[in-house]
């Protein structure tokens, strides 16, 4: 009974971000979270990107509580009350309707503190790595063990893909409950050592239409997202899985672009249209495509999501002088010293040849900073209690 007698039952995980290289994009049930299309990603490393989150329950508490980056928010948002209800049913069958002493009570009220290591600001998704890492930390606290990508789905689609690490499959599934509906690893972050991503975190771009909302007016208007989910994106998978099964980076980047590219062309068939892609990104896109040519075959691939910031994928020999091919692209308006941040970046030095074909007009300060990353593994429990986000009183 010790668990039901302590003042404060606490527990804290990380989880990290994905980025889709088959992307998310319609769902067939708005309320489950179900998608029209399988997806596929890789989870990026969480010593440069994660979320931290603390979950404490006790019955001391008068109601349920959330802190999002030291401010307080409301619990009461209908997906974050899904992961909870989800994960309290979870516990409930678990304990098999009997009163487990030993276990906690599912009827304390609970407090919420989540934090990420990177800014907001920076528009970098954080509902994956958010949600996933509320599952896991409510999981944790409750005991309950099961399956948990299904329970992430409901806070946020993208987010059942951040319960592993590595190369993940978000399987569409068939039933309507959506039991079926699930992410799946398909190879362990180590699978692929010299995969290497970048993070190009663009300045001063207002914040563009929400992808929840924006997918829905997809799903509603374009016919190319219907010949995507149904004709386009079966074989890709199928493809994408082979490409990094024998880690073929020319095959796995490939394709990588093309099917950011036809993310963003279904966005441009929704009615009224929706752009995510500015004209830095199609800088950056003409600029991979010149670099890849330069050298005559596929270096580096870069793959967009719903907002401006870019990301690159790379293997780890071609880094050093493709972010050298950045600095000159993208000069830093100010801060030279932290224009890379992330995994060490060598020097290279650029051949003339390599200049006069890559580096077209230069557009200084448009790149705020490159975070260097690869693949990382899936949510941790964080052991050490100084690490917890909530205090003794259980306030952040
Ligand atoms: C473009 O998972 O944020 O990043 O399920 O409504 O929360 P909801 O949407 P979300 O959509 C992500 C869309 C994407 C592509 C992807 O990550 O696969």
């Amino acid at each position: 009974a010790m668990a039901a007698e302590r003042a404060l039952a606490v527990a804290t995980c990380t989880a990290p971000v994905n980025i889709a290289v088959i992307k998310y994009w319609g769902k067939r049930d708005t309320d489950l979270i179900l998608p029209i299309n399988s997806s596929l990603s890789v989870t990026l490393h969480q010593d440069q990107l994660k979320t931290t989150t603390t979950a404490a329950a006790s019955r001391d508490f008068t109601e349920d509580r959330l802190w999002l980056n030291g401010k307080e928010e409301d619990v009461g948002h209908p997906r974050v009350q899904a992961c909870l209800r989800e994960v309290r049913r979870l516990a409930r069958k678990r304990r098999g309707g009997g009163e487990d002493t030993a276990a906690l009570s599912l009827s304390y009220k609970i407090h919420i503190a989540s934090e990420n290591n990177f800014p907001t600001a920076a528009g970098l998704a954080s509902s994956a790595a958010g949600y996933a890492c509320l599952v896991s930390a409510l999981a944790r606290l409750y005991g309950v063990e099961e399956e948990l990508s299904e329970v992430a789905r409901r806070g946020s689609g993208s987010a059942c893909r951040s319960m592993f690490g590595g190369f993940v499959q978000w399987q569409r599934g068939e039933r309507p409950d959506g039991t079926d509906s699930l992410a799946l690893q398909v190879a362990p972050e180590t699978h692929w050592p010299e995969l290497r991503i970048l993070v190009l975190v663009v300045s001063g771009e207002k914040k563009p239409v929400g992808s929840t909302e924006g997918m829905q007016t997809s799903v509603e208007t374009s016919p190319l997202l219907k010949h995507r989910a149904e004709v386009v994106v079966p074989e890709r998978l199928a493809q994408m899985m082979r490409h990094i099964r024998e880690r073929d980076f020319e095959g796995f980047g490939q394709l990588a672009m093309r099917d950011s590219n036809q993310f963003h062309a279904t966005c441009l068939d929704t009615f009224p249209p929706i752009f995510y892609l500015t004209d830095l990104s199609r800088h950056i896109i003409a600029l991979a495509h010149r670099y890849n040519a330069h050298h005559g075959h596929t270096k580096v691939a870069y793959t967009f999501d719903a907002g401006p910031n870019a990301v690159i994928f790379a293997l780890a020999d071609t880094v050093a002088e493709f972010v050298e091919v950045l600095r000159r692209s993208f000069p830093p308006a100010t801060n030279g010293d932290q224009f890379v941040q992330g995994l060490p970046v060598g020097s290279a030095a650029l051949s003339q040849e390599l200049v006069a074909a890559v580096v077209t007009e230069p557009r200084p300060g448009a790149v705020q900073y490159i975070l260097h990353t690869k693949p990382g593994p899936g949510p941790q429990l964080v052991d050490d209690p100084s690490q917890h986000l909530l205090g003794a009183d259980g306030l952040p």
